[in-house]
């Protein structure tokens, strides 16, 4: 469904990304894992669009999408659900969730039933629909922000780093969300510095080292390698 091919990205003179190559095929559940500045981010920014590469290839569906822009790739059916959630405190939770739909704002009869179905996915949005995002705990926050992403309707969700910052109960909710999005039918792929949540929930992995990928594999196999467990998973 997606693949990158030797993708190659600059930010000034530092190369970030160095000749990544990851597939994602439809109905998986792959984790992108690695340390600080490895360059995770900068994957999903690239697929996005927000970030044009240097040198290599990025298809969907068989089509080159690198140089569309973000909109576009929205509208091919990519979700971004961003690193730090990026909520604006001042918007509503139901603002929230019709930015969501901004490429297909048009039909309003759509947008309720989708807007229903993310409340039926996480009903805490639902009471607290006309509250301040700025009001939610970091756990509903983060709710808010992959209904804000499954508002566009993607056939890709891609989350980073989900867990970031919450609770470990929360951690465990938010990992069972992201199962339950794919068991819908999304694709996912999963950015994390929390590798034994990503590498439990995943079907596959890479690991990023430096803007190169340095290991791949099936996710439990990964989690057995003791390289991966000593680097990514405490000893
Ligand atoms: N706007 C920018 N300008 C220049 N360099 C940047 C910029 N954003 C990120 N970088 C550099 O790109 C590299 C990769 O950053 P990136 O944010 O993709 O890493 P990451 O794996 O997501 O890290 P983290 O786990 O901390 O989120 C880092 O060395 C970082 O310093
Ligand atoms: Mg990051």
């Amino acid at each position: 469904m997606l693949a990158l091919a030797d993708v190659t990205l600059y930010r000034g003179n530092t190369r970030v990304l160095d000749a990544v190559s990851l597939e994602v095929a439809e109905g998986e559940l792959v984790a992108l894992i690695g340390a600080n500045g490895a360059g995770k981010t900068t994957v999903l920014r690239t697929v996005s669009g927000l970030l044009v590469p240097s040198a290599g290839t990025i298809t969907f569906g068989g089509k080159p999408i690198h140089g569309a822009g973000s909109d576009a790739i929205v509208r091919m059916g990519i979700a971004h659900c961003p690193e730090e959630r990026k909520i604006w405190p001042e918007m509503s939770v139901h603002e929230h969730l019709e930015l969501g739909a901004f490429v297909r704002r048009n039909n309003a009869a759509e947008l309720r039933q989708d807007i229903e179905r993310v409340f039926e996915t996480f009903p805490i949005l639902k009471e607290r629909r006309d509250q301040l995002a700025g009001t939610l705990s970091g756990g509903q926050q983060q709710m808010l922000a992959i209904g804000r992403a499954l508002m566009s309707r993607p056939t890709l969700c891609m989350f980073d780093e989900p867990s970031l910052g919450l609770a470990p109960m929360m951690v465990e909710a938010i990992g069972e969300m992201i199962v339950r999005i794919r068991g819908q039918g999304t694709t996912v792929l999963l950015v994390e510095q929390n590798a034994a949540l990503a590498l439990r929930l995943a079907d596959r992995a890479y690991v990023l080292e430096t803007g190169r990928v340095t290991l791949s594999g099936r996710a439990k196999e990964l989690a057995a390698n003791p390289e991966v467990h000593r680097a990514y998973l405490g000893g």
